[in-house]
């Protein structure tokens, strides 16, 4: 204990050196220092402003940048509603901010209201249905949410009390996964050292009643942003790589989290290089470390990630994923300072620039948080340096929220012809198979049981058969991905279009 206090004093020591030694010795320009000195003093920069945003940064050739909302110091994560609000946590003022939807279309949320506060360090948040989760820096909690008036409808309710939040790395991320379950990220305590409470730098799961907490993953440093790959389930997460080796190693990671397997820190770094600082893994027989898919540059920060759905976007983004860089503190020269695009190619993972001049040459004017995509499929960033949402959407598709619902509106997700596969003298036989289907995966269990079902009522209205198996495809969370082929996919759009069960469920 008092060679960690000690070891942490040392730490501490040293940061607080960085800025003035490199002030001294002239490494770093003014814009970098005064970032390093804000974020150490916990000061935002100067607000973001809409001429700045016009002026400063660069996106690929079609995509267009707006400032969406301003004033929001410490913005970190973002999540939205089923009702297409955005939700922000700001950990550091206890509270979370709704932006309701800009349905006018002038380009920002149409009102910007404080949705709970009092909380401890909220960063997470999720929902199953209508219930909304929230990970604060000691506790998980719930609260009804009412999607359409974007109003809480309940009380707040812990779901599972007790984690610890000292240290480095208290924020906790929460997502739902694909099979329904919580699952949440929580950081090392430390730069570099070994755990009092095996749940720091690993990532949980819980039933969503908080019951059944199984430790999924570990050696996950800091874990901040993390999402499943829509075309597969795999779950990938980003960590931050240790400080105080350099200015070049180690590198920040992105990792296929799978249960059960231990991803180095704090006895390896990277591809499993030992730790320095660390000695010998006293469980090195029974810890095969699992190296990342990808290295980020060292000291880089990657935080929020999003898997897209680039539907209206040009080629090249089918299998991608946004990360935001939320750049280096501790480096000579600052780095990072930007939004990636990463990209599953037959090559293995590419990392392109997406969003940059947040950095220009040492001037720091924002540090990117969080990247996630709007029901009118624009990408929303938030940065808790300029205290902003960006909001990135591509060509005239997306201008404004309305619009672009209405582009994805019921009508235009009706086949517009019978596909091809579909013979009337078939669908009895499809719809019985579908009917199996159904039961068999419980589809019942959220479309038609609980307080607040999705009913899958008047369906017909909605849907067409290809617009229901892409949503077996790749469904929005909390829904799962079903191991289905493309035969039980069809059965089970049959069954619902023509079968009558979306008549049965109302
Ligand atoms: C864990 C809960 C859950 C299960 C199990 C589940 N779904 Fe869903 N499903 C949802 C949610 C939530 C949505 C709405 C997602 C959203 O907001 O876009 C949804 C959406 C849908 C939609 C689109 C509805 C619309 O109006 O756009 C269809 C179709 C659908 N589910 C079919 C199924 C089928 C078929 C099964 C079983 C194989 C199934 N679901 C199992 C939660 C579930």
């Amino acid at each position: 204990m008092r060679k960690l206090v000690i070891g942490l004093l040392t730490i501490v020591v040293l940061l607080a050196c960085i800025p003035l030694a490199l002030i001294a010795t002239g490494t770093i320009n003014s814009g970098s220092v005064r970032m390093i000195l804000n974020v150490m003093t916990g000061m935002g920069g100067p607000p973001a402003t809409a001429t700045d945003v016009k002026q400063r940064f660069q996106l690929p050739p079609g995509f267009k940048l707006e400032l969406y909302a301003a004033d929001l110091p410490k913005a970190r994560f973002l999540r939205f509603t089923p009702g297409g609000d955005l939700l922000l946590s700001r950990p550091h003022s206890g509270d979370i901010v709704l932006l309701r939807h800009d349905a006018n279309g002038d380009g920002q949320p149409d009102a910007v209201m404080t949705l709970i506060d009092g909380l401890k360090r909220p960063f997470g948040m999720d929902f199953i249905g209508d219930t909304l989760y929230i990970a604060e820096s000691n506790r998980i909690g719930k609260v009804a949410f009412d999607s359409a008036r974007g109003k809480l409808a309940g009380k707040y309710k812990p779901v599972v009390e007790g984690f610890t939040d000292e240290g480095n790395h208290w924020s906790k991320t929460l997502r739902v996964g694909p099979d329904g379950l919580l699952y949440l990220a929580q950081g090392s305590t430390c730069n570099v050292c070994v755990e009092e409470d095996e749940r720091r730098a690993t990532m949980m799961r819980f039933q969503p009643d908080g019951s059944g907490a199984e430790i999924f993953a570990t050696g996950l440093r800091n874990s901040v942003g993390f999402d499943w790959a829509p075309w597969d389930g795999g779950l990938y997460a980003t960590d931050n790589g240790r400080d105080l080796l350099g200015d070049d190693f180690p590198p920040c990671e992105l990792n296929l989290v799978e249960q059960g397997r231990f991803y180095g820190w704090p006895y390896y770094n990277g591809a499993n290089l030992p730790d320095p600082d660390m000695g010998s893994d006293p469980l090195a027989k029974q810890h095969e470390p699992t190296a990342p898919v990808h290295g980020f540059r060292a000291h880089n920060a990657p935080l929020g990630m999003t898997f897209i759905d680039s539907s209206n976007w040009p080629r090249g983004y089918e299998r991608a994923a946004l990360v935001a860089l939320h750049g280096s503190w501790n480096r000579s020269t600052p780095d990072g300072y930007k939004v990636v695009s990463l990209h599953w190619t037959d090559n293995g993972i590419e990392e392109r620039d997406f969003l940059t001049g947040f950095n220009q040459d040492g001037d720091i004017a924002g540090r990117p948080v969080d990247v996630a995509q709007g029901p009118d499929g624009a990408i929303y960033i938030s940065d808790d340096y300029a205290g902003a949402i960006y909001r990135v959407s591509y060509g005239d598709k997306g201008q404004n929220w309305q619009q672009s619902m209405e582009t994805v509106a019921p009508v235009s997700r009706l086949d517009a012809e019978t596909p091809a596969w579909l013979a009337e003298a078939d669908l009895p036989e499809m719809a019985e198979r579908g009917a199996q289907l159904y039961f068999y995966y419980d589809c019942a269990g959220c479309h038609e049981a609980g307080e607040n079902p999705k009913t899958l009522a008047g369906l017909a209205n909605r849907l067409g058969y290809n617009a229901i198996i892409d949503v077996l495809k790749s469904p929005q969370a909390p829904m799962p991905i079903f191991p289905l082929s493309d035969v039980e996919r069809r059965e089970l759009a049959v069954y619902l279009l023509y079968g009558g069960g979306a008549e049965r469920t109302h």
